[in-house]
């Protein structure tokens, strides 16, 4: 078999058969096919596309190039939750107190933020000692005793997909749904639990621009979970303003103590409920949405989920002081409150610049490699759809400096504010399983 061939075979659109999908993965993965070959293909693939046998077939494929987790020794129905990704998406740090403390066990795998993108790990990170290297066997034992585990990915996790990623990300074939797709769930399958949830985000801020793409998306994605038998179910979720009011690590998390407090913004709870029901509902824990989700809400009132939150810190490390007292997370020198400049109705509040100024104040980072500041972020006072008087608050700034005239205006001009009335935006648009 010959690369080239390959190539020009889809070009031509010609459907990969296991053997082939095999030869360029651990080809590629070994060395033997070169980065030039490999774009090739991908750009080909962007280009005509992957039947779903090809796409399940490659997820397999990819899945198995590295270790698989077993998660076998916990006992209990294995939960696991993954978003597309967004600005202000901090759902995880709810998601796996409220379900572990109505009995799911998470055992969860994050990533770091990318771009205008944040990082559940970068998030837990701000948390002083908060460790998210911790052994396989410690990682089982924690689960199997309080229930939850959110650690970061081990290296030997899907390699294929790392050196994929890094390559799509240099040659413009991110955004192919067969790619996103196969990278996604073989982390997933890799992952080893015994139920997935993909919260599948359309929006300015996602992958996603659109709900259609998203709703490709997200069938594909539960396609090849059926033909690797995991049940897999998904939920469509905007991501056309920043979910919640926090952007930027120390902030998140404080806004999801709030949640798990039953305090926190109106769109983040729902969207944490919803979710948490339909993964309570999967796992088989609760007859059905209704029961689910009033026992999440019980946890959130009661101070449990606020509790299982902080078993987890202390477990893995993190000084519990500061989720008891959220005063004790730094504050940066410059804390600065915008007001707005018109009267009117909030009409866009563009998540991917709000995203990219979060980074910019040094809360994300552009290469995987830069350090980042877990103080510095942005907390919006209204969202799409509020009213808002010209010298009102709009947000409030924490950064370690003055803000340039140059993200002054960025940061403006993520807001469009008009004269006529404006609907609250739906959040949630389906669940598709
Ligand atoms: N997230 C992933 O893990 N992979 C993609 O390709 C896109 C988003």
């Amino acid at each position: 078999m010959r690369m080239v061939d390959l190539i020009e075979y889809k070009k031509n659109n010609g459907e990969f058969n296991h053997q082939q999908i095999q030869f360029i993965i651990d080809g590629y993965v070994e060395g033997s096919i070169p980065d030039y070959q490999m774009s090739a293909l991908l750009m080909a693939i962007c280009f005509q596309g992957l039947t779903l046998k090809e796409t399940a077939l490659l997820t397999k494929v990819m899945e198995e190039s590295g270790d698989i987790i077993d998660l076998s020794k916990i006992e209990g129905v294995k939960v696991d939750k993954h978003s597309t990704g967004g600005v202000g998406d901090k759902t995880s740090l709810v998601l796996g107190p409220i379900v572990a403390a109505c009995g799911g066990k998470m055992a969860k795998m994050s990533g770091r933020g990318l771009g205008h993108t944040g990082g559940t790990l970068d998030k837990l990170e701000s948390i002083p000692g908060y460790q998210i290297n911790i052994s396989e066997e410690d990682f089982i034992n924690q689960v199997n005793e309080i229930g939850l585990a959110i650690i970061g990915q081990s290296a030997s996790l899907v390699p294929a997909d790392k050196k994929l990623y890094a390559l799509r990300d240099v040659t413009g074939t991110v955004s192919c749904i067969p790619l996103i797709a196969s990278s996604i769930m073989s982390k997933k399958l890799a992952s080893g639990a015994d139920t997935i949830l993909l919260d599948v985000k359309y929006g300015n801020g996602a992958f996603m621009q659109t709900i259609e793409e998203a709703k490709e998306l997200a069938q594909t994605m539960i396609s090849i979970g059926k033909h690797c038998h995991k049940n897999t179910r998904a939920t469509i979720s905007s991501m056309s303003q920043p979910l919640g009011n926090a952007i930027g690590n120390s902030l998140e998390v404080i806004e999801a103590i709030e949640t798990l407090k039953g305090n926190g913004p109106e769109d983040l709870r729902e969207l944490c409920l919803n979710e948490g029901s339909e993964m309570l509902v999967q796992a088989n824990l609760y007859p059905n949405k209704k029961e689910a989700y009033q026992a999440l809400q019980e946890v959130m009132d009661n101070g449990k989920a606020l509790e299982k939150f902080k078993e987890m810190v202390k477990a893995q490390g993190g000084d519990v002081s500061y989720i008891e007292n959220t005063e004790l997370f730094e504050k940066p020198s410059a804390i600065i409150e915008l007001t707005s400049k018109k009267t009117g109705y909030i009409q866009a509040l563009e998540a991917k610049k709000l995203g990219i100024v979060s980074m910019k104040l040094g809360g994300g980072r552009m290469t995987k490699e830069e350090d980042i500041d877990h103080a510095v972020g942005l907390v919006l006072n209204k969202k799409i759809g509020d009213h808002v008087d010209i010298g009102e608050k709009l947000l409030t700034v924490y950064a370690r400096d003055d803000l340039s005239p140059e993200l002054l205006d960025e940061i403006y001009q993520s807001y469009t504010i008009v004269d006529e009335f404006v609907e609250k935006p739906i959040l949630i648009e389906e669940f598709m399983k």
